[in-house]
């Protein structure tokens, strides 16, 4: 809360509980904003009030005290310097410029995590025994959700590890039996999505172990966690989350690695080569970002449509989810994201003659069933948009609408690259309708209320 005084134009007081808030520091002027995000464009000296405290501000004074109403000092921290993260730059919204920094974003990431001299892991300090560790829960909101969603994947198929994904909104109020063996993790880009926060402060409650995966290091959700991996991909200005869900799949990806290797699950050799096939994934984000003009032409027919289905299975599954997730965020269109091997059991009864439809069948083991699911909708009257990967094999399915392939890489990196024409997608669609791309109506960078 902020509040403001009428007859003392010079005096804010704040006072924080459950929701984040912090003071910024200027030149004869200080701030007070709902975290770091909205005051960077202002100073880079921040401090963050924990539950309880209040403060009082002036333009030349910041004073704090605890619930007691003790007056107590507090540390100001140094925020990185990411000036560039902060302007366009050639780019008309930040939506765009973000989804082509993606080859960047995650070259960073990979050289953060990945020791290329040795091909390991830079991941060392974990504050517990990992062979202790027989299972994992995964929680997060949103796009963050849909990459514990694919994470799920990863740690079933290179672990032996139990795996669980929950919603945070739904984790914090559902009855939930602690384990000590049990690791929590925790995926936000902001660090201070308010349901998260909660589903986190409920693990150290109840004594378990926390590890969180964010993007702003200063964070609540960073601060209160037993253990961080910042996803590294620079501060993300546009509300729908694009290089963030990247980055935040990337890290859970570097960490499945990581845990298998630890645990025995999969071999030195193995080991190395899957970090050697993860150091190619910037130049092949890069190359798949090329299908950009061809998914521009194709945008008008999803921003006009009544309705869209988005249909995958395996780690497609999830990208689908968010794929449909995106498109309706910007572009106000209904998008269902479905497993494909669902529609019989009612979905299919939406689709109707002229219903576009996007069909992601990576070559993996799941293609032959998937492509024979796309038949059944273009059999009913769908316009099908097939994304694929490259292979020496032309796809032999008739009555596709548009076909787009993305580079051809292991069947565990597909759905970084699968991501990049739905992310595009989505912002064509958007822009058509002449919508404000980087501030969807109804929505906030960092939902930090329940
Ligand atoms: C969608 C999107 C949201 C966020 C969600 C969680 O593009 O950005 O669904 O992913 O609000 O936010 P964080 O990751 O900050 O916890």
């Amino acid at each position: 809360m902020g509040i403001l005084f009428k007859d003392n134009p010079d005096l804010i007081v704040g006072a924080r509980r459950g929701s984040p808030l912090a003071v910024g520091y200027g030149h004869n002027e200080n701030y007070l904003g709902s975290d770091s995000y909205a005051l960077k464009s202002m100073t880079n000296k921040i401090s963050y009030l924990e539950d309880g405290e209040i403060c009082l501000l002036t333009k030349d004074n910041a004073e704090f005290y605890n619930s007691k109403g003790k007056k107590i000092n507090k540390k100001i921290l140094t925020l990185s310097e990411d000036s560039e993260s902060y302007e366009k730059g050639d780019f008309k919204t930040f939506m765009q410029k973000e989804i082509f920094e993606q080859p960047d974003t995650t070259k960073s990431c990979i050289n953060e995590y990945v020791d290329h001299l040795r091909d390991d892991i830079n991941i060392y300090n974990l504050p517990w025994d990992i062979q202790k560790i027989d299972s994992i829960t995964l929680i997060g909101c949103g796009t963050a959700y849909h990459a514990c969603m694919i994470a799920k994947y990863w740690l079933e198929e290179l672990t032996s590890l139990d795996v669980v994904i929950d919603i945070a909104s739904e984790f914090r109020y559902k009855t939930n039996k602690f384990k000590k063996n049990n690791l929590y993790i925790f995926v936000s880009q902001s660090g201070e999505t308010a349901d998260t926060f909660a589903a986190l402060e409920l693990c150290k409650k109840n004594k378990m172990k926390t590890l969180s995966i964010v993007n702003v290091v200063e964070s609540s959700i960073a601060r209160t966690s037993d253990f961080v991996l910042p996803i590294h991909c620079g501060a993300e200005i546009g509300v729908a989350s694009t290089k963030a869900f990247t980055g935040q799949m990337l890290v859970l990806y570097i960490l499945t690695l990581k845990i298998s290797f630890l645990k025995k699950n999969i071999n030195k050799k193995l080991f190395e080569q899957k970090i050697k096939e993860l150091k190619k994934l910037p130049k092949l984000i890069k190359t798949t970002l090329s299908v950009e003009s061809d998914i521009e032409n194709i945008s008008n027919t999803f921003a006009n449509a009544k309705g869209s289905m988005f249909l995958g299975r395996g780690f497609a599954y999830p990208i689908a989810m968010e794929g449909a997730l995106k498109l309706k965020e910007l572009c106000y269109v209904h998008a269902e994201g479905y497993p494909a091997g669902e529609m019989k059991h009612g979905p299919l009864a939406l689709i109707e003659e002229g219903i576009p439809v996007v069909v992601l069948a990576p070559r993996d083991k799941y293609y032959e069933k998937t492509l024979s699911n796309m038949q059944e909708v273009i059999s009913r009257g769908a316009k099908v948009l097939l994304i694929s990967n490259k292979s020496k094999d032309e796809i032999s399915s008739e009555n596709v609408w548009k076909t787009i392939e993305v580079e051809k890489t292991s069947d565990e990196l597909l759905p970084f690259l699968l991501t990049l024409p739905l992310q595009i997608l989505a912002f064509h669609s958007a822009k058509n309708k002449g919508y404000d791309i980087d501030k969807p109506r109804n929505l906030a960078k960092s939902v930090t209320v329940e």
